[in-house]
């Protein structure tokens, strides 16, 4: 099958060494906890788990005048990350991400109002208005609830994807909601600091893949007088969901290695006299790669598939055993109705979709209507006919793996076995593993 490319363990980067700084406070570390005790680790409070990032060795992330854990939840949808998991780890004093995309199925009623609505031609862009109402009223309402687990610890961030219709109305609500940060991904983000213009305390934050792509951003944004308050690298060959690059044959092009892509972009913004926090994203699995990036020059990482499998992660238990259960050598690659290439488990509605594939792009053609007549994506491969694009309905794809149908879901993945191998754990916990190194960790 040529569409199914298997990837590469992320325990190569791992095994890199850790800082010199980082094994001289081991001692430290181990005197203050001890790893392998899972009730210690749910009991942490966010002062021991700052205390333990103190004798790790590993530096703090400061952003938006705070001292945070250098651990950034993801934003994952459709739904994935919601409030429990994006409030569960600002509550720990580090950033946590809500993903906007059609947060109404966490909301019944919100549901029930955009099931009720009348089919036909004539009824669909009234049915996509109230979907798109319904949705702006959840990520209203999970914002809030996430505020709420937070307790003002921690950073809370909005993910919005460039590539869905509904960016420019999701970015202005949740910074109506007062979020702390916007990040944005799946395109080029060029027209945030004017989307933000009524909210400049609050921080934004492009994602990108390269360091040229780091320059452009950068220098347009520095005509329209705002900055990047950080920025995401995000690595396609690791990461799960969609990935930042043109193809699937140049997933593995070394410009996007994070040795490559930080170093020059810190070169980069050294010589223009800037400074912003660089927070590396894609196969981060323990205390070593954390590590490794942060001697590379990165203040943070980003993690998706490690808190997509915790307890606290707003997805169906089915979902997280999945992923959890899925090894490298499951994950497949393919070009998603977005245009982008996207990374997921190869579960069984998606194996049997690559095989329809060619005959499915052989036949693309424009539709009347989105399927689910909310047209969720700006320029979608199946609504849109576009034969080199992807052919299938994601939000229905997407919403079957959160609700826990295995046959029927898109479950995306990053590569790299997990922490806790197949285990479903809090977020507690998990920052406790990623913030000691391996050798103290014996179970
Ligand atoms: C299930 C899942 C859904 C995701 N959805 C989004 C998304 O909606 N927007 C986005 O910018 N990134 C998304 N991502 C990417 C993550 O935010 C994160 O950057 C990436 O997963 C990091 O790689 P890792 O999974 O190897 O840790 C998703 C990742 C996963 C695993």
């Amino acid at each position: 099958m040529t569409f199914v490319k298997t990837t590469l363990s992320a325990s190569r980067y791992g095994a890199r060494v850790a800082t010199h700084a980082a094994r001289s406070c081991l001692a430290a570390a181990r005197m203050m906890i001890t790893a392998t005790d899972s009730a210690a680790d749910a009991a942490a409070t966010p002062d021991d788990l700052m205390a333990l990032l103190r004798a790790s060795g590993l530096a703090p992330l400061r952003l938006g005048g705070r001292t945070l854990l250098p651990i950034v939840q993801g934003g994952m949808g459709v739904g994935v990350s919601a409030h429990r998991l994006a409030g569960s780890v600002a509550a720990l004093g580090a950033m946590g991400t809500i993903s906007s995309v059609d947060l109404r199925r966490h909301h019944p009623d919100l549901m029930q109002r955009t099931n009720d609505l009348p089919p036909g031609k004539a009824a669909t862009q009234a049915a996509k208005l109230a979907i798109n109402e319904a949705n702006i009223e959840a990520l209203a309402r999970e914002i809030r609830a996430a505020r709420e687990i937070a307790g003002g610890r921690g950073l809370l961030a909005i993910n919005v994807m460039r590539a869905v219709s509904e960016y420019g109305p999701s970015v202005t609500r949740a910074l109506e909601c007062g979020i702390d940060a916007v990040v944005v991904g799946a395109g080029l983000p060029l027209d945030l600091p004017e989307l933000a213009r009524d909210h400049p305390g609050a921080l934004l934050v492009p994602i990108l893949s390269d360091a040229r792509g780091v320059q452009l951003l950068v220098r347009k944004w520095e005509r329209k007088k705002r900055l990047p308050d950080a920025i995401v690298i995000e690595h396609p060959r690791l990461a799960g969901g969609h990935l930042g690059a043109a193809k699937i044959a140049d997933l593995n092009d070394p410009r996007f290695e994070f040795e490559n892509v930080i170093p020059q972009s810190l070169a980069f913004l050294r010589a223009a006299g800037i400074e912003i926090p660089l927070i590396a994203a894609g196969g981060i699995r323990c205390f070593e790669d954390i590590a490794r990036v942060q001697a590379l020059g990165a203040a943070a990482v980003q993690l998706g598939t490690p808190f997509a499998v915790t307890q606290e992660c707003d997805a169906h238990a089915n979902f997280k055993r999945v992923l959890a259960q899925a090894r490298d050598t499951d994950l497949v690659e393919f070009i998603s109705v977005a245009g982008l290439p996207a990374r997921a488990v190869a579960t069984p509605w998606l194996v049997n979709y690559l095989k329809a594939e060619p005959k499915l792009q052989r036949a693309a053609h424009v539709k009347p209507r989105c399927t689910l007549a909310f047209d969720c994506l700006a320029q979608c491969g199946l609504r849109d006919g576009l034969p080199g694009w992807g052919q299938f309905c994601i939000d229905t794809q997407l919403a079957a793996a959160l609700r826990g149908d295995v046959k029927k879901g898109l479950f995306f993945r990053g590569v790299g076995a997990l922490p806790f191998g197949d285990q479903i754990r809090g977020v507690r916990e998990l920052m406790m593993r990623l913030l000691t190194q391996r050798d103290a960790v014996t179970a």
